[in-house]
Protein backbone atom coordinates (compact mmCIF):
# COMPACT_ATOMS: atom_id res chain seq x y z
CA UNK A 1 0.00 0.00 0.00
CA UNK A 2 1.23 3.52 -0.68
CA UNK A 3 1.49 5.27 2.46
CA UNK A 4 -0.13 8.61 1.43
CA UNK A 5 -3.04 10.21 2.71
CA UNK A 6 -5.84 10.75 0.37
CA UNK A 7 -8.92 13.01 1.26
CA UNK A 8 -12.81 12.93 0.47
CA UNK A 9 -14.45 15.00 -1.11
CA UNK A 10 -15.65 16.71 1.82
CA UNK A 11 -12.03 17.19 2.85
CA UNK A 12 -11.42 14.87 5.37
CA UNK A 13 -8.36 12.88 5.31
CA UNK A 14 -8.36 8.73 5.41
CA UNK A 15 -6.17 6.02 3.88
CA UNK A 16 -8.31 2.50 3.31
CA UNK A 17 -8.49 -0.44 1.48
CA UNK A 18 -11.41 0.32 -1.06
CA UNK A 19 -13.95 3.25 -0.94
CA UNK A 20 -15.96 1.26 -3.15
CA UNK A 21 -17.16 -0.87 -0.36
CA UNK A 22 -18.28 2.24 1.73
CA UNK A 23 -22.18 1.21 0.67
CA UNK A 24 -21.60 -2.49 1.56
CA UNK A 25 -20.37 -1.28 4.99
CA UNK A 26 -23.11 1.33 5.25
CA UNK A 27 -25.73 -1.25 5.52
CA UNK A 28 -23.94 -3.69 7.89
CA UNK A 29 -22.87 -0.46 9.90
CA UNK A 30 -27.18 0.27 10.34
CA UNK A 31 -28.11 -3.83 11.01
CA UNK A 32 -25.29 -3.51 13.68
CA UNK A 33 -27.09 -0.51 15.42
CA UNK A 34 -30.20 -2.59 16.10
CA UNK A 35 -27.91 -5.10 17.62
CA UNK A 36 -25.89 -2.11 20.06
CA UNK A 37 -29.03 -0.79 22.11
CA UNK A 38 -26.52 0.23 24.71
CA UNK A 39 -24.98 3.10 22.05
CA UNK A 40 -28.30 4.01 20.34
CA UNK A 41 -29.14 4.88 23.92
CA UNK A 42 -26.01 6.94 24.31
CA UNK A 43 -27.11 8.87 21.44
CA UNK A 44 -30.83 9.18 22.31
CA UNK A 45 -29.91 10.68 25.25
CA UNK A 46 -26.94 12.94 25.10
CA UNK A 47 -27.22 13.54 21.68
CA UNK A 48 -29.15 16.62 21.79
CA UNK A 49 -26.81 18.46 24.45
CA UNK A 50 -23.60 17.97 21.65
CA UNK A 51 -21.44 17.37 24.77
CA UNK A 52 -18.39 16.77 22.81
CA UNK A 53 -18.72 19.89 20.53
CA UNK A 54 -15.11 20.80 20.13
CA UNK A 55 -13.61 17.55 21.67
CA UNK A 56 -10.94 15.55 19.20
CA UNK A 57 -10.96 12.12 19.64
CA UNK A 58 -8.73 9.63 18.57
CA UNK A 59 -9.10 6.00 18.64
CA UNK A 60 -6.86 3.17 17.96
CA UNK A 61 -9.10 -0.17 18.16
CA UNK A 62 -10.15 -2.80 15.43
CA UNK A 63 -11.66 -0.67 12.77
CA UNK A 64 -14.62 -3.13 12.83
CA UNK A 65 -18.50 -2.41 12.01
CA UNK A 66 -19.11 -2.68 15.68
CA UNK A 67 -16.24 -0.07 16.18
CA UNK A 68 -18.10 1.64 13.08
CA UNK A 69 -21.28 2.46 15.63
CA UNK A 70 -19.16 3.62 18.30
CA UNK A 71 -17.69 6.13 16.27
CA UNK A 72 -20.40 7.48 14.88
CA UNK A 73 -21.88 7.74 18.40
CA UNK A 74 -19.18 9.97 19.63
CA UNK A 75 -19.58 11.88 16.24
CA UNK A 76 -23.28 12.11 16.69
CA UNK A 77 -22.52 13.55 20.59
CA UNK A 78 -20.48 16.66 18.91
CA UNK A 79 -16.52 14.88 18.72
CA UNK A 80 -14.17 15.19 15.65
CA UNK A 81 -12.92 12.06 15.39
CA UNK A 82 -9.63 10.26 13.86
CA UNK A 83 -9.28 6.40 13.72
CA UNK A 84 -7.03 3.49 13.34
CA UNK A 85 -6.92 0.01 14.35
CA UNK A 86 -4.86 -1.60 17.00
CA UNK A 87 -4.57 -5.12 15.19
CA UNK A 88 -3.02 -5.68 11.67
CA UNK A 89 -5.49 -8.38 10.80
CA UNK A 90 -8.57 -6.84 12.35
CA UNK A 91 -9.63 -3.98 10.24
CA UNK A 92 -13.43 -4.47 8.07
CA UNK A 93 -12.43 -2.98 4.80
CA UNK A 94 -16.18 -1.83 4.39
CA UNK A 95 -16.72 -0.37 7.73
CA UNK A 96 -13.33 1.38 7.32
CA UNK A 97 -14.46 2.51 3.64
CA UNK A 98 -18.16 3.95 5.26
CA UNK A 99 -16.80 5.72 8.32
CA UNK A 100 -14.27 7.44 5.87
CA UNK A 101 -16.34 8.81 3.66
CA UNK A 102 -19.48 9.45 6.03
CA UNK A 103 -18.04 10.29 9.40
CA UNK A 104 -14.62 9.93 10.55
CA UNK A 105 -10.95 10.20 9.25
CA UNK A 106 -9.91 5.95 8.98
CA UNK A 107 -6.68 5.05 8.48
CA UNK A 108 -7.03 1.27 8.23
CA UNK A 109 -6.79 -1.90 6.32
CA UNK A 110 -6.56 -5.33 6.66
CA UNK A 111 -3.42 -6.96 6.53
CA UNK A 112 -1.25 -4.09 7.41
CA UNK A 113 2.32 -4.63 7.86
CA UNK A 114 4.00 -3.49 10.74
CA UNK A 115 5.45 -0.17 9.32
CA UNK A 116 1.65 0.75 8.33
CA UNK A 117 0.21 -0.04 10.87
CA UNK A 118 2.49 2.68 13.48
CA UNK A 119 2.23 4.47 10.13
CA UNK A 120 -1.78 4.90 10.66
CA UNK A 121 -1.50 5.21 14.15
CA UNK A 122 0.68 8.05 13.76
CA UNK A 123 -2.32 9.95 11.50
CA UNK A 124 -4.74 9.06 13.53
CA UNK A 125 -2.78 11.15 16.18
CA UNK A 126 -1.74 13.89 13.84
CA UNK A 127 -4.32 16.62 14.31
CA UNK A 128 -2.39 19.35 12.68
CA UNK A 129 -0.34 22.12 14.51
CA UNK A 130 -3.01 22.53 16.97
CA UNK A 131 -1.61 19.25 18.89
CA UNK A 132 -3.17 16.32 19.15
CA UNK A 133 -6.09 14.74 20.41
CA UNK A 134 -8.09 15.82 23.52
CA UNK A 135 -9.25 12.27 24.06
CA UNK A 136 -8.14 8.77 23.16
CA UNK A 137 -10.10 5.45 23.09
CA UNK A 138 -7.07 3.15 23.05
CA UNK A 139 -7.22 -0.84 22.94
CA UNK A 140 -4.08 -2.18 24.05
CA UNK A 141 -2.48 1.53 24.52
CA UNK A 142 -0.42 1.76 21.21
CA UNK A 143 -1.56 5.21 20.76
CA UNK A 144 -0.53 6.21 24.11
CA UNK A 145 2.62 4.68 24.26
CA UNK A 146 3.79 6.13 20.99
CA UNK A 147 2.98 9.70 22.52
CA UNK A 148 5.18 8.32 25.82
CA UNK A 149 8.22 6.99 23.43
CA UNK A 150 7.97 10.60 21.80
CA UNK A 151 7.76 13.10 24.57
CA UNK A 152 10.46 10.77 26.13
CA UNK A 153 12.59 11.27 23.07
CA UNK A 154 12.10 14.90 22.79
CA UNK A 155 13.54 15.64 25.64
CA UNK A 156 16.55 13.92 25.46
CA UNK A 157 16.79 15.48 22.08
CA UNK A 158 15.98 19.12 23.81
CA UNK A 159 18.97 17.98 26.46
CA UNK A 160 21.56 16.50 24.50
CA UNK A 161 20.61 16.79 20.75
CA UNK A 162 20.45 12.59 20.50
CA UNK A 163 18.09 11.10 18.42
CA UNK A 164 16.49 7.94 19.18
CA UNK A 165 18.82 4.82 17.96
CA UNK A 166 16.26 1.98 16.60
CA UNK A 167 19.24 -0.22 16.80
CA UNK A 168 18.90 0.30 20.48
CA UNK A 169 16.38 -2.73 21.06
CA UNK A 170 16.10 -6.27 19.84
CA UNK A 171 11.54 -6.06 19.14
CA UNK A 172 11.34 -5.48 15.50
CA UNK A 173 8.47 -3.88 16.43
CA UNK A 174 9.68 -1.33 18.62
CA UNK A 175 12.51 -0.60 16.15
CA UNK A 176 9.57 1.26 13.86
CA UNK A 177 8.29 2.89 16.94
CA UNK A 178 12.02 4.46 17.68
CA UNK A 179 12.23 5.14 13.35
CA UNK A 180 9.06 7.02 13.01
CA UNK A 181 9.82 8.54 16.07
CA UNK A 182 13.80 9.77 14.87
CA UNK A 183 12.70 10.47 11.55
CA UNK A 184 9.75 13.13 12.99
CA UNK A 185 12.12 15.01 14.98
CA UNK A 186 14.26 17.27 13.38
CA UNK A 187 11.52 18.30 11.33
CA UNK A 188 9.09 18.97 14.57
CA UNK A 189 11.09 18.22 17.64
CA UNK A 190 7.75 19.28 19.58
CA UNK A 191 4.78 17.43 18.26
CA UNK A 192 4.99 15.29 20.81
CA UNK A 193 5.37 17.50 24.09
CA UNK A 194 2.45 19.43 22.45
CA UNK A 195 0.41 16.15 22.32
CA UNK A 196 1.18 16.01 25.70
CA UNK A 197 -0.09 19.66 26.49
CA UNK A 198 -3.58 19.08 25.30
CA UNK A 199 -4.66 15.53 26.41
CA UNK A 200 -6.58 15.20 28.42
CA UNK A 201 -7.68 11.89 28.94
CA UNK A 202 -7.30 7.88 27.46
CA UNK A 203 -10.15 5.19 28.41
CA UNK A 204 -8.98 1.67 27.42
CA UNK A 205 -11.12 -0.22 25.50
CA UNK A 206 -11.07 -3.50 27.73
CA UNK A 207 -13.65 -6.50 27.65
CA UNK A 208 -13.66 -8.71 30.92
CA UNK A 209 -15.87 -10.74 32.33
CA UNK A 210 -19.22 -11.37 30.44
CA UNK A 211 -18.08 -9.73 27.15
CA UNK A 212 -15.03 -11.84 26.82
CA UNK A 213 -16.95 -15.02 27.63
CA UNK A 214 -19.87 -14.77 25.56
CA UNK A 215 -17.88 -12.87 22.83
CA UNK A 216 -15.09 -15.76 22.83
CA UNK A 217 -17.73 -18.61 22.98
CA UNK A 218 -19.12 -16.67 20.13
CA UNK A 219 -16.30 -15.77 18.04
CA UNK A 220 -13.63 -19.03 18.12
CA UNK A 221 -16.05 -21.31 16.50
CA UNK A 222 -16.51 -18.80 13.86
CA UNK A 223 -12.55 -17.84 13.31
CA UNK A 224 -12.14 -22.05 13.41
CA UNK A 225 -15.17 -22.62 10.55
CA UNK A 226 -14.23 -19.65 8.47
CA UNK A 227 -10.28 -20.43 8.77
CA UNK A 228 -10.52 -23.96 8.10
CA UNK A 229 -14.10 -25.21 7.65
CA UNK A 230 -13.50 -28.67 9.75
CA UNK A 231 -15.57 -30.34 11.96
CA UNK A 232 -15.60 -29.83 15.38
CA UNK A 233 -17.32 -32.56 16.78
CA UNK A 234 -15.85 -35.46 17.66
CA UNK A 235 -12.42 -33.58 17.54
CA UNK A 236 -10.00 -33.56 20.89
CA UNK A 237 -9.58 -29.83 21.71
CA UNK A 238 -7.20 -28.42 23.86
CA UNK A 239 -7.57 -25.19 26.03
CA UNK A 240 -5.26 -23.18 27.29
CA UNK A 241 -6.39 -21.28 30.49
CA UNK A 242 -9.54 -21.48 31.51
CA UNK A 243 -10.52 -17.81 32.94
CA UNK A 244 -13.24 -15.76 31.16
CA UNK A 245 -11.96 -15.74 27.32
CA UNK A 246 -11.25 -20.02 28.28
CA UNK A 247 -14.42 -20.58 29.93
CA UNK A 248 -16.31 -19.18 26.70
CA UNK A 249 -13.74 -21.10 24.31
CA UNK A 250 -14.41 -24.53 26.20
CA UNK A 251 -17.95 -24.14 26.50
CA UNK A 252 -18.60 -23.09 22.82
CA UNK A 253 -16.35 -26.43 21.54
CA UNK A 254 -18.11 -28.60 24.15
CA UNK A 255 -21.42 -27.63 22.45
CA UNK A 256 -19.94 -28.10 18.83
CA UNK A 257 -19.38 -31.99 20.01
CA UNK A 258 -15.85 -31.52 20.61
CA UNK A 259 -13.66 -33.61 23.72
CA UNK A 260 -12.46 -30.54 25.29
CA UNK A 261 -9.33 -30.43 27.66
CA UNK A 262 -8.18 -27.69 29.68
CA UNK A 263 -4.38 -26.82 30.40
CA UNK A 264 -4.22 -24.02 33.88
CA UNK A 265 -1.85 -23.12 35.99
CA UNK A 266 -4.48 -22.03 38.78
CA UNK A 267 -6.35 -24.87 40.91
CA UNK A 268 -9.63 -22.69 41.47
CA UNK A 269 -9.87 -22.57 37.82
CA UNK A 270 -8.89 -26.31 37.28
CA UNK A 271 -11.45 -27.29 39.90
CA UNK A 272 -13.94 -24.97 37.77
CA UNK A 273 -13.16 -26.90 34.39
CA UNK A 274 -13.81 -30.25 36.29
CA UNK A 275 -16.91 -29.30 37.40
CA UNK A 276 -17.60 -28.56 34.16
CA UNK A 277 -17.18 -32.16 32.79
CA UNK A 278 -14.12 -31.28 31.14
CA UNK A 279 -10.87 -32.79 31.92
CA UNK A 280 -7.54 -30.69 32.86
CA UNK A 281 -4.43 -32.01 31.81
CA UNK A 282 -0.78 -30.57 30.89
CA UNK A 283 -0.10 -29.48 27.30
CA UNK A 284 2.50 -31.95 27.15
CA UNK A 285 0.33 -35.07 28.06
CA UNK A 286 -1.88 -34.34 24.97
CA UNK A 287 0.31 -32.30 22.77
CA UNK A 288 0.16 -35.63 20.36
CA UNK A 289 -3.39 -36.66 20.82
CA UNK A 290 -5.25 -33.18 20.74
CA UNK A 291 -6.88 -31.70 16.81
CA UNK A 292 -7.14 -28.41 17.86
CA UNK A 293 -5.14 -26.05 20.32
CA UNK A 294 -6.81 -22.49 21.53
CA UNK A 295 -4.49 -20.63 23.96
CA UNK A 296 -6.22 -17.64 26.06
CA UNK A 297 -3.81 -17.31 28.56
CA UNK A 298 -2.85 -13.52 28.62
CA UNK A 299 0.73 -15.32 29.17
CA UNK A 300 3.61 -15.33 26.91
CA UNK A 301 5.08 -18.78 25.44
CA UNK A 302 2.32 -21.54 25.98
CA UNK A 303 2.74 -23.31 23.22
CA UNK A 304 6.22 -23.74 21.33
CA UNK A 305 7.69 -25.01 18.57
CA UNK A 306 8.72 -27.75 20.34
CA UNK A 307 4.66 -28.77 21.08
CA UNK A 308 4.17 -28.01 17.88
CA UNK A 309 6.09 -30.52 16.22
CA UNK A 310 4.35 -33.62 18.22
CA UNK A 311 1.28 -32.63 17.18
CA UNK A 312 -0.97 -34.44 14.71
CA UNK A 313 -1.03 -33.66 10.73
CA UNK A 314 -3.23 -30.91 10.40
CA UNK A 315 -3.50 -29.80 14.17
CA UNK A 316 -5.01 -26.29 13.91
CA UNK A 317 -3.15 -24.47 16.89
CA UNK A 318 -4.55 -20.80 17.18
CA UNK A 319 -4.67 -17.87 19.88
CA UNK A 320 -7.52 -16.02 21.27
CA UNK A 321 -5.52 -14.71 24.19
CA UNK A 322 -2.89 -12.54 24.58
CA UNK A 323 -1.06 -10.75 21.54
CA UNK A 324 1.10 -12.52 19.53
CA UNK A 325 3.68 -14.47 21.77
CA UNK A 326 1.68 -17.41 23.39
CA UNK A 327 2.59 -19.02 20.58
CA UNK A 328 5.85 -19.09 19.35
CA UNK A 329 5.63 -17.91 16.14
CA UNK A 330 9.43 -16.85 15.94
CA UNK A 331 10.69 -20.29 16.51
CA UNK A 332 8.20 -21.89 14.47
CA UNK A 333 9.26 -19.80 11.59
CA UNK A 334 13.24 -20.34 12.39
CA UNK A 335 12.81 -24.04 12.86
CA UNK A 336 15.48 -25.56 10.26
CA UNK A 337 13.93 -26.36 6.91
CA UNK A 338 9.79 -25.84 8.32
CA UNK A 339 7.66 -25.03 4.90
CA UNK A 340 4.76 -22.75 5.37
CA UNK A 341 1.98 -22.89 2.72
CA UNK A 342 -0.56 -20.05 2.86
CA UNK A 343 -3.86 -21.73 2.39
CA UNK A 344 -5.46 -18.19 2.37
CA UNK A 345 -4.59 -15.08 4.11
CA UNK A 346 -4.45 -15.69 8.10
CA UNK A 347 -4.44 -19.66 7.48
CA UNK A 348 -0.69 -21.18 6.95
CA UNK A 349 0.07 -24.64 6.69
CA UNK A 350 3.58 -25.18 8.31
CA UNK A 351 5.18 -28.52 7.81
CA UNK A 352 7.88 -29.94 9.87
CA UNK A 353 10.76 -31.49 7.46
CA UNK A 354 11.61 -34.75 9.28
CA UNK A 355 8.35 -36.41 9.43
CA UNK A 356 6.71 -34.27 6.40
CA UNK A 357 3.30 -33.42 8.51
CA UNK A 358 2.06 -29.88 9.19
CA UNK A 359 -0.03 -28.13 11.61
CA UNK A 360 -2.58 -25.23 10.48
CA UNK A 361 -1.59 -22.11 12.40
CA UNK A 362 -3.96 -19.33 12.10
CA UNK A 363 -3.74 -15.54 11.83
CA UNK A 364 -0.04 -16.06 12.12
CA UNK A 365 -0.63 -16.66 16.35
CA UNK A 366 -2.71 -13.54 16.99
CA UNK A 367 -5.63 -13.03 17.99
CA UNK A 368 -7.85 -15.29 15.62
CA UNK A 369 -11.14 -14.49 16.36
CA UNK A 370 -10.66 -11.10 14.09
CA UNK A 371 -8.17 -12.15 12.09
CA UNK A 372 -10.31 -15.22 10.92
CA UNK A 373 -13.44 -13.50 11.99
CA UNK A 374 -15.14 -10.76 13.09
CA UNK A 375 -14.20 -10.70 16.82
CA UNK A 376 -16.87 -10.25 19.61
CA UNK A 377 -20.20 -9.74 17.81
CA UNK A 378 -21.86 -6.40 18.18
CA UNK A 379 -24.15 -6.82 21.25
CA UNK A 380 -21.15 -7.77 23.58
CA UNK A 381 -19.78 -4.78 21.99
CA UNK A 382 -22.31 -2.37 22.39
CA UNK A 383 -21.83 -3.47 26.30
CA UNK A 384 -17.98 -2.36 26.25
CA UNK A 385 -18.60 0.57 23.84
CA UNK A 386 -21.05 2.03 25.94
CA UNK A 387 -18.80 2.16 29.03
CA UNK A 388 -16.00 3.61 26.81
CA UNK A 389 -18.93 6.40 25.54
CA UNK A 390 -19.54 6.93 29.23
CA UNK A 391 -15.95 7.10 30.47
CA UNK A 392 -14.77 9.89 27.27
CA UNK A 393 -18.10 11.94 28.53
CA UNK A 394 -16.98 12.01 31.74
CA UNK A 395 -13.04 13.05 31.49
CA UNK A 396 -14.38 15.71 28.91
CA UNK A 397 -16.91 16.83 31.37
CA UNK A 398 -14.86 17.17 34.49
CA UNK A 399 -11.81 17.75 32.64
CA UNK A 400 -11.15 21.04 34.19
CA UNK A 401 -12.26 20.64 37.80
CA UNK A 402 -10.03 18.52 39.25
CA UNK A 403 -12.12 15.76 40.08
CA UNK A 404 -10.55 13.42 38.65
CA UNK A 405 -6.03 13.13 39.26
CA UNK A 406 -4.06 11.72 37.59
CA UNK A 407 -4.96 8.07 37.81
CA UNK A 408 -6.43 5.35 36.68
CA UNK A 409 -10.27 4.73 37.59
CA UNK A 410 -12.64 1.66 36.88
CA UNK A 411 -15.65 2.97 36.05
CA UNK A 412 -18.06 2.74 39.02
CA UNK A 413 -20.47 -0.11 39.84
CA UNK A 414 -23.67 1.71 39.38
CA UNK A 415 -22.57 2.93 35.31
CA UNK A 416 -21.90 -0.97 35.04
CA UNK A 417 -25.26 -1.36 36.05
CA UNK A 418 -26.57 0.97 33.52
CA UNK A 419 -25.21 -0.26 30.77
CA UNK A 420 -26.17 -3.43 31.50
CA UNK A 421 -30.06 -2.13 31.87
CA UNK A 422 -29.93 -0.51 28.72
CA UNK A 423 -29.27 -4.43 27.05
CA UNK A 424 -32.06 -6.18 28.77
CA UNK A 425 -34.98 -4.37 26.81
CA UNK A 426 -33.80 -5.47 23.53
CA UNK A 427 -33.43 -9.31 24.94
CA UNK A 428 -37.29 -8.85 26.37
CA UNK A 429 -36.41 -8.83 30.00
CA UNK A 430 -37.87 -7.44 32.63
CA UNK A 431 -36.52 -6.99 35.61
CA UNK A 432 -37.86 -7.58 39.45
CA UNK A 433 -37.75 -4.07 41.41
CA UNK A 434 -36.88 -4.37 44.82
CA UNK A 435 -38.95 -3.37 47.55
CA UNK A 436 -37.81 -0.90 50.16
CA UNK A 437 -38.19 -3.79 52.67
CA UNK A 438 -36.10 -6.16 50.80
CA UNK A 439 -33.79 -3.84 50.20
CA UNK A 440 -33.12 -2.56 53.59
CA UNK A 441 -32.91 -6.30 54.68
CA UNK A 442 -29.85 -7.11 52.08
CA UNK A 443 -28.30 -3.48 52.90
CA UNK A 444 -28.57 -2.04 49.06
CA UNK A 445 -30.10 0.59 47.51
CA UNK A 446 -33.34 0.37 45.62
CA UNK A 447 -31.88 2.29 42.84
CA UNK A 448 -28.22 0.26 42.82
CA UNK A 449 -25.71 -0.34 42.63
CA UNK A 450 -27.21 -4.15 43.88
CA UNK A 451 -23.28 -5.46 44.37
CA UNK A 452 -19.75 -4.58 45.67
CA UNK A 453 -17.15 -2.89 43.39
CA UNK A 454 -14.96 -6.61 43.28
CA UNK A 455 -18.68 -8.09 42.26
CA UNK A 456 -17.91 -9.61 38.36
CA UNK A 457 -18.63 -6.87 35.70
CA UNK A 458 -20.37 -6.72 32.89
CA UNK A 459 -17.14 -5.01 31.46
CA UNK A 460 -14.47 -3.32 32.79
CA UNK A 461 -13.71 0.61 31.95
CA UNK A 462 -10.59 1.75 32.12
CA UNK A 463 -9.81 5.33 31.96
CA UNK A 464 -6.83 7.11 32.73
CA UNK A 465 -7.15 10.85 33.31
CA UNK A 466 -4.11 13.19 32.80
CA UNK A 467 -4.95 15.41 35.72
CA UNK A 468 -7.10 17.88 33.89
CA UNK A 469 -6.57 20.92 31.99
CA UNK A 470 -5.37 23.20 35.07
CA UNK A 471 -2.89 20.73 36.64
CA UNK A 472 -1.55 19.78 33.05
CA UNK A 473 -0.94 16.23 31.78
CA UNK A 474 1.80 14.11 32.95
CA UNK A 475 2.87 11.44 30.99
CA UNK A 476 6.61 10.70 32.73
CA UNK A 477 4.47 6.97 34.41
CA UNK A 478 2.78 5.18 32.72
CA UNK A 479 -0.62 4.91 35.02
CA UNK A 480 -1.96 2.25 32.73
CA UNK A 481 1.60 -0.17 32.57
CA UNK A 482 1.21 -0.42 28.63
CA UNK A 483 4.59 -1.39 28.51
P1 LIG B 1 -8.08 -14.51 32.85
O1 LIG B 1 -6.97 -14.01 33.70
O2 LIG B 1 -9.46 -14.59 33.37
O3 LIG B 1 -7.69 -15.98 32.31
C1 LIG B 1 -6.42 -16.43 31.96
C2 LIG B 1 -6.25 -17.82 32.59
O4 LIG B 1 -5.05 -18.41 32.10
C3 LIG B 1 -6.13 -17.75 34.11
O5 LIG B 1 -7.08 -18.60 34.72
C4 LIG B 1 -4.69 -18.21 34.38
O6 LIG B 1 -4.59 -18.94 35.58
C5 LIG B 1 -4.40 -19.08 33.17
N1 LIG B 1 -2.99 -19.21 32.84
C6 LIG B 1 -1.98 -18.30 32.97
N2 LIG B 1 -0.81 -18.83 32.56
C7 LIG B 1 -1.07 -20.10 32.17
C8 LIG B 1 -0.27 -21.15 31.65
N3 LIG B 1 1.05 -21.02 31.49
N4 LIG B 1 -0.87 -22.32 31.34
C9 LIG B 1 -2.21 -22.50 31.54
N5 LIG B 1 -3.03 -21.53 32.03
C10 LIG B 1 -2.46 -20.34 32.35
O7 LIG B 1 -8.05 -13.63 31.54
P2 LIG B 1 -9.16 -13.54 30.40
O8 LIG B 1 -10.10 -12.43 30.66
O9 LIG B 1 -9.70 -14.90 30.14
O10 LIG B 1 -8.26 -13.07 29.18
C11 LIG B 1 -7.22 -13.90 28.68
C12 LIG B 1 -6.51 -13.22 27.53
O11 LIG B 1 -7.43 -13.03 26.46
C13 LIG B 1 -5.99 -11.83 27.86
O12 LIG B 1 -4.72 -11.67 27.28
C14 LIG B 1 -6.96 -10.90 27.20
O13 LIG B 1 -6.36 -9.68 26.82
C15 LIG B 1 -7.34 -11.70 25.98
N6 LIG B 1 -8.63 -11.34 25.41
C16 LIG B 1 -8.86 -11.66 24.10
C17 LIG B 1 -10.07 -11.34 23.52
C18 LIG B 1 -10.34 -11.64 22.10
O14 LIG B 1 -11.37 -11.20 21.58
N7 LIG B 1 -9.51 -12.37 21.42
C19 LIG B 1 -11.12 -10.66 24.27
C20 LIG B 1 -10.77 -10.42 25.62
C21 LIG B 1 -9.59 -10.75 26.17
Amino acid sequence: MALSVEKTAAGREYKVKDMSQADFGRLEIELAEVEMPGLMACRAEFGPAQPFKGAKITGSLHMTIQTAVLIETLTALGAEVRWCSCNIFSTQDHAAAAIARDSAAVFAWKGETLQEYWWCTERALDWGPTGGPDLIVDDGGDATLLIHEGVKAEEVYEKTGQLPDPSSTDNAEFQIVLTIIRDGLKADPKKYTRMKERLVGVSEETTTGFDNLYGCRHSLPDGLMRATDVMIAGKVAVVCGYGDVGKGCAAALKQAGARVIVTEIDPICALQALMEGLQVLTLEDVVSEADIFVTTTGNKDIIMVNHMRKMKNNAIVCNIGHFDNEIDMLGLENYPGVKRITIKPQTDRWVFPETNTGIIVLAEGRLMNLGCATGHPSFVMSCSFTNQVIAQLELWKEKATGKYEKKVYVLPKHLDEKVAALHLGKLGANLTKLTKDQADYISVPIEGPYKPPHYRSLCVGWMVSFGGKETRPLLEEDPMGFE
